[in-house]
């Protein structure tokens, strides 16, 4: 059935408390040692690297703090790590005793880990802890379930920037965990991490055959994925390169090869007049502004019902006004920066023109130097007015009548994504009939749409944002495995 995947041996990782002294403590000690630190990396692969570019990252709250260098991969390193890559073919027992001294070794290095996090991707340390729990949740629950039909073979993992150490991971050790040979394509954004992530890896006994990390950008992950020695590509990002790789996929790789990939959204969130506010409002500015936005998960389009408007939205700016933007690693510090001056530049071009259209209807400020976006709210007149996921901290709000809540949903269906879903309103048989009749893979209701845990709430979307199956959930392994039928034919 399944069940025993959720018995109740399973644990999280138990975190870190912030308001615990003694943690903080030692965490600050930790951040001294590594304010200053310089990282290198490069690529991991069974055998020698050819030589490559090299790049230096910056903090993108602080532009002139170099955390460390990076030599990328090319289209020779990925070729060479692709003859290289072989099945990992220590039984189930050992991949999972593997797999959870990685979990060990994750936890161990937290302060180093937070570091990078901070330094290299801007996450908050709420964030940063929140994603180092989800990563070693990630190791611990798929090294559960090693057991099972064979591997595939050589599995591409493809990753985003916005969860540099959880998403990584999570296909590393999905992939891992059933056997197969993994070549890790980190975002370009945030190598350092990912080189450190592979390093604890291999120190806790993955061979260097079933896990090699190619640093670099879109061509690295277009090698990769044209490349036949790929038997599958596990895949994190945006809708628009998910359908690239997807169209190279089916010209280079074997028929039927998997491809699991989770992608953007465009999530709403209805807000009745039943709702409860301070509640809501608290869930929306979580949603929609922690991790400066920069989650897939994140609220974009707020519907409130008319009737409450406007005593709503004056308590959300007010919320807002109460959000400290600025340096990740301060505790103090709620909304840290976007990833780079690119993403920066996109966000406040489109805040441009909404500001010119007269539809801001509340803006905060920013520090001066760094990469950081304002948390914003644009007024619009539906979803489908939105013409692409805005990945900051900027929140859409629509108003609606009482008998209109039909017609909302089904606009928000007809965006053809379909990731998180919230929903505030004390009416019972709503709750019921609103998730029975909206298309989304993460339903929440009364509570913030961010942050799934693994294992509890398997996470992903439907239509175009992924293919599922779910992250962290029971079924996601079996996509990389073998079925009965492929086997028997061997
Ligand atoms: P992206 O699509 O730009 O890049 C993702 C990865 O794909 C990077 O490693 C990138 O180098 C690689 N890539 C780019 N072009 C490629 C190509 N032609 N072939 C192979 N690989 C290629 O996305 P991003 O900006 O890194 O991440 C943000 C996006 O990810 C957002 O759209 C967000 O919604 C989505 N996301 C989804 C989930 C989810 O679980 N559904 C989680 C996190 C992020
Ligand atoms: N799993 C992440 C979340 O739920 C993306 O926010």
């Amino acid at each position: 059935t399944g069940s025993t995947l959720f018995a109740p041996e399973r644990q999280n990782s138990a975190g870190f408390d912030l308001a615990h002294r003694p943690t903080l403590a030692m965490i600050d000690e930790a951040r001294d040692r590594f304010e200053s630190h310089r990282w290198q990396a490069g690529p991991i692969i069974a055998g020698e690297a050819p030589a490559g570019e090299t790049a230096e990252m910056n903090n993108p709250a602080r532009q002139h703090d170099i955390v460390g260098s990076v030599t990328w991969a090319s289209a020779e390193t990925v070729n060479a790590a692709c003859a290289a890559a072989r099945p990992w073919e220590a039984d189930a027992s050992e991949r999972r005793k593997v797999l959870e001294k990685a979990a060990d070794l994750y936890e161990e290095n937290f302060g180093e880990i937070f570091a990078l996090l901070a330094r290299e991707a801007g996450k908050t340390l709420t964030d940063a802890v929140a994603e180092l729990r989800e990563a070693v949740d990630f190791l611990r629950y798929y090294a559960g379930q090693a057991e099972g039909a064979p591997p595939i073979g050589v599995f591409a993992c493809i990753s985003p920037w916005n969860f540099p150490l959880a998403i990584f991971t999570g296909q590393i050790a999905a992939a891992l965990a059933t056997g197969n040979a993994v070549l890790a394509k980190p975002a370009e954004q945030t190598p350092l991490i990912a080189f450190r992530a592979c390093q604890l890896l291999h120190e806790a006994g993955v061979p260097e055959t079933a896990l090699q990390l190619l640093p670099g950008a879109g061509d690295v992950g277009k090698a990769l994925t044209s490349n036949p020695a790929v038997g599958g590509v596990a895949f994190t990002g945006s809708t628009e390169t998910a359908q690239i790789i997807h169209r190279a996929m089916a010209e280079n790789l074997a028929p039927g090869a998997p491809f699991i990939a989770e992608t953007g959204g465009l999530n709403a969130m209805i807000v009745d007049s039943t709702a409860l506010p301070e509640q809501a409002v608290a869930a929306i500015v979580q949603s929609a502004f922690q991790s400066a936005g920069q989650r897939c998960s994140a609220l974009r389009c707020l519907y409130v019902q008319k009737d409450i408007a406007d005593h709503f939205l004056r308590m959300l700016t007010g919320a807002m006004d109460a959000l400290r933007i600025g340096r990740p690693w301060h505790i103090s510090t709620d909304v840290g920066p976007v990833i780079d001056a690119e993403a920066k530049a996109g966000i406040a071009e489109y805040l441009a023109v909404a500001e010119d259209e007269g539809r801001i209807l509340k803006t905060t400020t920013t520090p001066d130097t760094g990469h950081f976006i304002a948390p914003t709210l644009i007024r619009i007149g539906g979803i489908a007015d939105m013409e692409r996921e805005i990945f900051g901290p900027v929140l859409h709000v629509v108003t609606f009548e009482a008998d209109e809540i039909d017609a909302v949903i089904d606009a928000i269906n007809a965006s053809g994504y379909g990731l998180t879903f919230g929903l505030q309103t004390r009416i019972d048989d709503r709750v019921q009939h609103v998730s029975d009749r909206i298309q989304a893979g993460n339903i929440y209701i009364n509570r913030n749409q961010i942050g799934a845990i693994v294992g509890s709430q398997p996470f992903g979307g439907e239509g175009l944002s992924g293919t599922g199956p779910k992250a962290g959930g029971p079924r996601y392994l079996d996509r990389f495995r073998k079925h009965a039928a492929e086997t028997a034919s061997e």
